[in-house]
């Protein structure tokens, strides 16, 4: 097995191929001067087993052909099999026609990391589960709740909190959780009006309850904080995030500092370099190398 870091999130890759106790390939990235991307393999990698490290977070499309090129010059110099690791999938939410005229990128991009010469691909947490159906090589969705279960447990009883998807697309989302939890569920009713979100309806009760939401992205911040609110309107006790993918676009940590969640939870799918207090980060790096160590077996 050998291991190789985009520049997405090399702090990551680092802990994953530590834990796997495995040095990164040594790899050569350089712009020309119109900033085309050169990306060079600076190591033998004839017959490997190789893994390619890159979340496409933003600059996503920098990141995305960073990741494309890499693929490209392995299966050039002769790796065996190579499996693109992206713990962030950029533009798994355009995963379906939104409106007349508009595309399906999830699907484009899709194909092209396959077209690339991934043989495989390791992700976490879509958008939506059918993902799973737009590759035409194996893919495989990484379940993040058992990191989230285990920190939620550490602090609650079942009776104490209820699980909340801040929208419908999410409800599976939170019944998983809630079902690892054995806790009840509340769902919000969100509608994008001119892209911003607007909550329409509460569906079930978090009275007297901390309220935990549950969600796969936060960008803009909108969507979870304005959650907390009709959350804490409804009665909840006080609101807690659980997000795989901390994207925290323009202000969105000054909006959740300003909100009413109490304390955030992501995972570091993707590199943070802003802080905040209430926002606390849980490590995938485990859950990801040991997938690919069972991967590094089969193939
Ligand atoms: C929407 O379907 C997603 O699951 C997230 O709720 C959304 O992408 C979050 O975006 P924002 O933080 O910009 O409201």
């Amino acid at each position: 097995m050998k291991i190789l870091s985009g520049t997405s999130n090399p702090t990551l890759a680092t802990q994953i191929a530590d834990y796997l106790d495995q040095p990164l390939v040594r790899v050569h990235i350089e712009r020309f001067a119109d900033q085309e991307l050169y990306c060079r393999i600076d190591e033998n990698v004839h017959g490997a087993n190789v893994f390619v490290i890159q979340s496409t977070s933003q600059p996503a499309n920098e990141h995305l052909m960073e990741m494309l090129i890499l693929i490209d010059a392995l299966k050039r110099n002769l790796a065996r099999h190579v499996t693109a690791v992206i713990p962030y999938f950029g533009y798994a939410r355009q995963d379906r026609k939104t409106a007349p005229g508009a595309p399906i990128t999830a699907k484009l991009v899709s194909n092209l990391i396959a077209k690339a010469g991934a043989d495989q691909i390791i992700s976490l947490d879509w958008h939506k589960e059918q993902m799973q159906g737009f590759f035409d090589i194996p893919a495989y969705d990484l379940d993040v709740s058992p990191l989230f279960v285990k920190n939620i447990q550490a602090d609650f009883n079942p009776d104490e909190i209820v699980l909340v998807s801040p929208d419908i697309g999410g409800v599976l989302r939170a019944r998983k959780l809630a079902d690892y939890l054995n806790c009840d569920i509340a769902i919000l009713e969100k509608r994008r009006i001119e892209n911003a979100p607007v909550i329409l309806n509460l569906i079930g009760s978090v009275k007297g309850k901390t309220a935990i939401l549950v969600d796969d992205i936060i960008d803009s911040g909108r969507t979870v904080c304005l959650a907390a609110q009709s959350l804490m309107e409804a009665g909840a006790k006080d609101v807690r995030a659980y997000i795989t993918h901390g994207v925290f676009s323009g202000k969105a940590l000054n909006l959740v500092e300003a909100s009413m969640i109490s304390q955030m939870f992501v995972t570091d799918t993707i590199a943070h370099t802003k802080a905040s207090p209430k926002v606390h980060t849980l490590s995938i790096a485990p859950l990801v190398a040991k997938a690919m160590q069972s991967m590094a077996t089969m193939c």
